[in-house]
């Protein structure tokens, strides 16, 4: 009998050797006491995105910045430590995303965001040539155009009552990410109705609700939701109407091979989308199949419109709030624009003080707010052996908020980014709205361009206030957003010069 129990107990402790191995070096890493079983999930499970701000403060003030988090048996590190930053995003053994990308998966497959080792590798350097300045520079016109609907949906608020602007930007973005991806136009700006708008904002709606779900949180006890028959419909039409674009888009190319080399002799060019410079990609000698473009499609589309969205708010908020910031900002536009406002690389290019103001609303309101990677060995990070499994997580809005990073952090000066940091320099691991290091953000480029062209058309167009006494209450979802919206007040400088 005693033999027994000793075999039963030595084989119960080898199968848990990774568990009592994860709690023993969690324990040399400071962060909240939790309870049993449910470590520090009752103080984050199902609580409002307002409330996570506060906790995540909480406990990066008492324990430091560099801290251990238990969700149940879920071990999570959160830092906003440069150093403990740098020394993850530039690990090639720290690919893998954080087990709450996998949300994402239904509607995303893993495609470039979602993706790890190889399959990762071989997408990125299919699609890094996509983002190439002489690509970008075609996507000017579009950024102009659907500014400029922009500004014509903003003349109902000239010189009324304040109004929400985020939902305004970010049918403009959808526009923007939808025509320079798919090339097909949504017209969203004018049809805020489109049942694929709705699908989207509805998806990208539950993948954020998951993460802080305590049921949903589990793919087993997902399934048996109504959430979940709801996903799966959206991811439906999701991928139908994608697909239906990479179908039509395929085939006109291939009737249309001819007919271009015409069009090129009577020099005509015709505009690429992102979609196009996929289909024309082989790998091996193979061109990609409908459902690997339709991921990278689908990613584009995801990553590629709420945070955009949200960084064109938040800077028009800022520039709302700053008298002399918007001062500055409309003489540089004024003069580099001129009459007619009309919007290229090399106009863009000239506005370098709306760059400084960009770059310091996404240091304040970062877009992605928190972003994860796992271990999938363990390592040692900032001098504690990190378990293998653990979930690291980077937090850009707290570090923007950290007086340890930045002098002020709460003050916004454009002038902190007009020096030029070393790519080797640890300083550059301080900001980190593009995240950085291999998985930084491919669409970096394209979103500042878009993000100064919108912005400046505004600014050119309107002067701009802020609602009294109006503060962003900032959520942390997937994306930062306010729960209050961005509420501001615009009066015409036709009118008002
Ligand atoms: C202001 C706008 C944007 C911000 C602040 C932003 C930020 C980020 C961040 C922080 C990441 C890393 C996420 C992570 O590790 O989980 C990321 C990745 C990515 N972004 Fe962006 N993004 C923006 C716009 C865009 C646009 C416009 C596109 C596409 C046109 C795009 C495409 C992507 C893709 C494909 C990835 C995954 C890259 C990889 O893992 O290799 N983003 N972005």
């Amino acid at each position: 009998m005693l033999i027994v129990i000793l075999t039963l107990t030595i084989v119960l402790f080898w199968l848990l050797r990774d568990e009592f191995r994860k709690f023993y070096l969690a324990f040399f890493i400071p962060g909240p006491p939790g309870l049993p079983l449910a470590g520090n999930g009752l103080d984050l499970i199902n609580k409002s995105p307002q409330e996570l701000i506060q906790i995540i403060s909480r406990y990066l003030k008492n324990h430091g910045n560099f801290i251990r988090i238990w969700l149940g048996n879920q071990l999570l590190i959160a830092t906003t430590d440069p150093k403990a930053v740098q020394a993850i995003m530039t690990d090639s053994n720290l690919l893998t995303k954080s087990r709450e990308y996998e949300y994402m998966e239904a509607w995303l497959g893993t495609g470039l965001l979602t993706s790890t080792n190889q399959k990762w590798l071989s997408r990125r350097k299919i699609l890094t040539p996509a983002f190439h300045f002489k690509i970008l520079d075609e996507f000017i016109e579009v950024f102009d155009k659907q500014g400029t609907i922009l500004i014509e949906k903003l003349k109902k608020f000239d010189g009324k009552e304040s109004f929400n602007i985020f939902p305004l930007v970010a049918l403009c973005a959808l526009d923007v990410i939808c025509e320079t991806a798919m090339g097909i136009s949504l017209n969203s700006q004018s049809d805020s109705e489109s049942q694929y708008v709705k699908n989207v904002n509805e998806l990208a709606d539950i993948i954020h609700r998951r993460t802080y779900d305590f049921i949903e949180r589990y793919e087993f006890l997902f399934k048996f939701t109504k959430t979940y028959k709801r996903q799966q419909k959206l991811v439906e039409a999701l991928h139908q109407f994608t697909e239906s674009v990479i179908k039509s888009r395929r085939k006109e190319m291939k009737s249309k091979q001819n007919t271009a080399q015409e069009d090129e002799d009577f020099g005509i060019k015709k505009k690429k989308a992102l979609l196009d410079l996929l289909l024309e990609t082989t790998v091996e000698g193979k061109l990609l199949s409908n459902e690997d473009i339709r991921e990278e499609i689908d990613t584009f589309m995801f990553e590629g419109h709420d945070t955009s969205a949200s960084a064109l708010a938040y800077t028009l908020y800022n520039i709302a709030r700053y008298e002399h910031i918007q001062k500055k900002c409309f003489e540089e536009i004024d003069s580099v624009l001129g009459n007619d406002g009309k919007i290229t690389m090399k106009s863009l290019n000239e506005l370098k003080y709306l760059e400084l103001v960009c770059k310091e609303s996404l240091r304040l309101y970062p877009s992605v707010p928190i972003f994860g990677r796992r271990t999938v060995e363990e390592m040692m990070i900032n001098d504690k052996m990190i378990p293998k499994d653990t979930t690291l997580l980077m937090l850009p809005y707290f570090m923007a908020r950290d007086p340890e990073i930045w002098q002020n952090p709460e003050k916004f000066i454009p002038e902190r980014h007009a020096v030029e940091k070393d790519n080797e320099d640890s300083q550059v691991f301080t900001y980190i709205p593009f995240s950085g290091g291999y998985r930084n953000c491919i669409g970096q480029k394209f979103a500042m361009l878009e993000l100064k062209s919108t912005v400046s058309k505004v600014v050119l167009n309107y002067k701009l206030s802020v609602k009294e006494n109006f503060t962003p209450e900032d959520a942390l979802e997937l994306v930062i957003k306010s729960t209050n919206g961005i509420m501001l007040k615009i009066e015409s400088r036709k009118l008002s010069n």
